[in-house]
Parts: C-alpha cells; structure tokens; sequence
C-alpha cells in the first residue's frame, strides 16, 4: 500500500516544473496517496521546509514559470553527511517515494539516496536538455521559445544596421539550446562547448565568405559555456571592420509561462512518476524515448551518455547559403 510521498525540484528552475508538481500532487491525491511538499530542493529536505499538498495546493500554476516548491543548488548533498541525513529525513517522514523533478545534477542527488535505501523517482526538468538517457527534459522548449523570440528582435535591429549580432544563450555544459536557437533563429554560425574546432577565425571566415555573396548583416549564437560575447564581438570587429554587437540573454530564457509541449510533458511525467511508485517499482527516471513516456533504473539513466550529433550544424550552414 503506497500511503505517501515527497516531491521536490532542484537545480535551475524550468518552465513546466508547476505543472509536473500539479500532476505528481493531483495523481497521488486521485490514488488516496499523502503528497509533502519539499522546498527549495534537497535544502529543504534537509532543514525541514516542507508542506502537506492537496489538489487545492496546486491550483492556477499549470501556466506559471519558475516552481511554487522554490529551488536550490546544495552543496551540502555533495558530502557523505549530507547524504546520509537527507536519507534518516525521507525514512523518518515515512515515505514510500521520494519524486525528484531536476537536472543530472539533481538526480544524482537522487541517486545518493537511493544508495541509503530510499526509493527515487527522477522526472527530468532542466532547459539544457543535457540528460542523456530521455530525448526531452521539461522547460528545453519556452526556453528555446523565449530565446528564439529574442533572436528575432535582435534580427530587425541588425538587418537595419548591417551589423553582426552575437546572441548568447544559456547551456554551461550544452549546446543545445545554441544549435536549436540557431537553426530556427536562422543564425550562421553556433559556437558551443561539444564542439571545439569552432572559433574566431572560423566565424570571421564565415562572415567574410557570407558578405561576398550579399549578405548585409550576420548573426552568431554562442553557448554560455564558450561564454566571452562581448571579447568574440570585439575582435570580429577589429578583423572585419563590420560593427559588432554582442547581446547576452541569460536568466531571461529560464523564466516565462511554459509551452504547451512543457506542460503536456510535465503532465504525462508527473502522473507517471506516481505509478510507477502505485506500481511497486523503485529507483527509476521517466523518460521519453522514440516517441513514447517510459521509465529506465535511475542508475543506468545516469551513466547513458551521448554522442553529439554534428548534423544540427550541417543544416546550419546549408541553410544560411
Ligand atoms: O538550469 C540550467 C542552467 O540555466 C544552465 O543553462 C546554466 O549554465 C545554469 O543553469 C546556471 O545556473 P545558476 O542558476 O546556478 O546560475
């Protein structure tokens, strides 16, 4: 008999994450099952801060951005003290399921737990779209939305002037919020961490070449991790002579009501997470892979890695002929 369980989000908000808590809450209150709820992530789990949720906790959040459990980064989960006292928490409050919506940083979290007996359920929800073992993780798509959009502003102002735009997107470790923003902003070039052979000098020839055939203005989308915009910009400048602006989006991209795809994907997630815990199963992610919600051993999810796939790229160039 499942009787109660912990949800909580960590990590980087991401839009869709009140929508999944609304699923897991309203799921586990459609099965009878108590729901607490952790705030500001394994920091609270920790220090207490948490709340009994009925289907009433969750109303009017479905369209809103952040998470209404609050988040944080924990450095205090990274220690074997910290770990072990998160796990006497989750045994003491008696829970059957603890659902942990975050990144890989956060399920990893997770993970220590599950190492000290509890049972975790990790549901996806990061902008980067950097885990490797689903095809979507919750909040990739307003973020790129939001991003996209900007692109498109920052496009008039640089088509006016002639100029050169670089757009910095969020992604310290990925590039695919770059190459997505990238392809549907209808950028020219995409710098991101995977991909070290791009550079300067590459997007200097690349401008070079783009102007010989016509172009009047030219737009760069660099990941946070490659990071230096405004120095990228600077130099463009001094090589080329076409004036350079560099334009850094940052927590704008994080935030925001989330798409529909968010909000379906938190929707099926969460009520997945409660079933997988109704059904007597332990210690898994929920995944979305070839089209299909699934879930995979929380172990196994984490080591997936995967290969970058350069063809994002190949159609980047193609189409900014
Ligand atoms: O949540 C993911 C992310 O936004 C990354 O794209 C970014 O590198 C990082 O979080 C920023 O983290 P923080 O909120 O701690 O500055």
């Amino acid at each position: 008999m499942v009787k109660k369980i912990a949800v909580l989000t960590s990590g980087g908000d991401a839009p869709g994450m009140n929508a999944t808590i609304r699923s897991v809450v309203r799921t586990a209150a459609y099965n009878n099952i108590k729901v607490v709820g952790i705030r500001k992530g394994f920091s609270g789990l920790l220090s207490g801060d948490m709340e009994d949720m009925t289907p009433r906790s969750v109303s009017e959040t479905i369209h809103k951005g952040g998470t209404i459990l609050y988040t944080a980064r924990c450095p205090e989960m990274l220690t074997t003290e910290g770990q072990d006292k998160a796990a006497t928490v989750c045994k003491v409050l008696g829970l059957d399921g603890l659902i942990v919506i975050g990144g890989d940083g956060s399920l990893k979290g997770g993970l220590s737990l599950v190492e000290r007996g509890v049972n975790v359920i990790g549901i996806p929800g990061t902008i980067d779209l950097d885990l490797c073992c689903t095809d979507y993780t919750i909040g990739f798509d307003t973020a790129v939305n939001t991003a996209m959009d900007a692109i498109n502003k920052i496009r008039d102002t640089s088509s006016s002037h002639e100029r050169c735009s670089i757009v910095e997107v969020m992604g310290r470790n990925a590039g695919y919020i770059a190459l997505w923003c990238s392809l549907t902003g209808g950028a020219e070039e995409a710098l991101i961490p995977e991909d070290k052979q791009r550079n300067v000098n590459t997007c200097v020839n690349m401008i070079m070449e783009h102007r010989s055939k016509g172009k009047k203005h030219n737009l760069i989308v660099v990941a946070e991790g490659i990071g230096k915009s405004a120095e990228l910009a600077k130099e463009i400048e001094s090589i080329t002579g076409i004036t350079t602006r560099a334009t850094i989006l940052g927590y704008l991209q994080r935030g925001g009501s989330p798409t529909a795809l968010d909000r379906m994907h938190g929707s099926v997630m969460g009520y997945e997470a409660v079933n997988i815990i109704l059904k007597g199963k332990r210690n898994r992610i929920v995944i979305y892979k070839d089209g299909k919600h699934r879930d995979i051993d929380i172990t196994e999810g984490l080591n997936v890695t995967r290969e970058y796939d350069p063809f994002m790229y190949k159609l980047i160039q193609v189409l900014a002929i």
